[in-house]
């Protein structure tokens, strides 16, 4: 009786993690299939049908790096929620494009942002780093001792991609996308998570140089190694398996089935990686948030512009089941309940 109680009193003060606003930013350009083809030796149907990308942003400013994406998607989430700058205990920026390789890009980013009170970091997991950062974010607050931690997604792929090549200038593009996270007591927000990785696959998608492995040299630069280099194939292999397994593992611990599973949000690296994971959970198209034909791959933008875009469909208490899959290899999957009416 006695231990009935206290569990009772234990699950009514229980904190959890959720997301109460979203933001977005995308620069203007856009760079289409059809400009591709005059770029290398590819064309629209081929990019269309083997990725679902049509379109993608490019960041063209200039002296601009990841940081002004990201200045920018707090920013929308601030004008949006109305959340005062300087309540913010802590900014993380998830990315793999860093504005410089020493100097946090976070830092930056809540200063410029007005967010006095808050310590920053930078937060890199490939594809996956939004996904890990929300296991972050939400571990900040379930300990009880931060109220609002604002978690934003940038990249700059532009800036490490080589447009001579076909196999990877065709899927990348630039966005920022923030979320926010605070205390809730009614059981919404991030219930679970299943987080893998695997240094395997560390030779299938990287770039070589520019670390401390191959420091730059005119060597690395004359032999193009300061590019993202990806043998698409097997990386599409481990990315079809994987985020289907950990998105069927988090179902089935959590009890759920495809009829009160409401939508997936998943890394949009390609069309089919997607659809091979909603076909494993056996979910509807309608329920399958989408962005890629618009956006191409943002690595660690994808998930936040996806909750952006899709904020008004996405109702309170809403189940969401966010997955992806990026370079390390790194990938996962999260049980979120959503934790307002768009
Ligand atoms: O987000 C991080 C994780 N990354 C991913 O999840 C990406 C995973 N990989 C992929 O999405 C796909 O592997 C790609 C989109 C990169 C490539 O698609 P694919 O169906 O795996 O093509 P492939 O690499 O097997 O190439 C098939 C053919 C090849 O020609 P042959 O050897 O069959 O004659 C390629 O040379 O397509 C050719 N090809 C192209 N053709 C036109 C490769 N790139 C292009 C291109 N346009 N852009």
């Amino acid at each position: 009786m006695e231990t009935k109680l206290t569990n009772k009193v234990a699950n009514m003060t229980k904190i959890t993690a959720a997301i109460t606003a979203v933001g977005k930013y995308l620069p203007e350009y856009i760079l289409t299939n059809k400009e591709l083809e005059k770029m290398v030796d590819t064309n629209d149907e081929w990019i269309t049908s083997r990725t679902g990308i049509k379109e993608r942003r490019i960041l063209k400013e200039e002296n601009a790096g990841t940081s002004f994406m990201a200045i920018r998607a707090a920013e929308d989430l601030i004008k949006k929620s109305g959340v005062r700058p300087e309540d913010i205990d802590m900014v993380i920026v998830a990315t793999a494009t860093p504005d410089m390789p020493v100097a946090s890009t976070a830092a930056y980013t809540a200063s410029k942002i007005g967010a006095v009170n808050a310590f920053s970091y930078d937060l890199q997991a490939a594809c996956s780093s939004f996904l890990f950062g929300m296991s972050t974010a939400a571990s900040y607050i379930e300990s009880g001792r931060y109220k609002k931690v604002l978690l934003i997604g940038a990249d700059k792929m532009s800036s490490i991609i080589d447009y001579t090549d076909r196999a990877t200038c065709i899927i990348f593009g630039d966005g920022a996308g923030a979320a926010l996270f605070e205390p809730n007591t009614e059981s919404l927000g991030l219930q679970d998570e299943y987080l893998r990785t695997d240094g395997v696959g560390r030779e299938f998608l990287k770039i070589d140089a520019g670390g401390s492995i191959l420091p730059s040299s005119e060597e690395t630069v004359k032999n193009n190694l300061h590019y993202v280099h990806q043998e698409g194939r097997t990386v599409f292999k481990f990315a079809v398996s994987n985020m289907a397994d950990v998105s069927e593992k988090i179902l089935e611990r959590n009890k759920l089935t495809k009829d009160n599973v409401d939508w997936l949000v998943a890394h949009q690296a390609n069309k089919r990686i997607i659809e091979a994971t909603a076909n494993r959970i056996g979910l509807d198209d309608d329920k399958v948030l989408l962005n890629i034909h618009r956006y191409g791959n943002t690595t660690s933008a994808t998930l936040p512009l996806l909750l952006a875009d899709y904020e008004g469909k996405l109702k309170k208490g809403d189940n969401l089941i966010f997955a992806a899959f990026g370079g390390g290899f790194t990938w996962g999957a999260i049980y979120l309940k959503w934790a307002y009416n768009g």
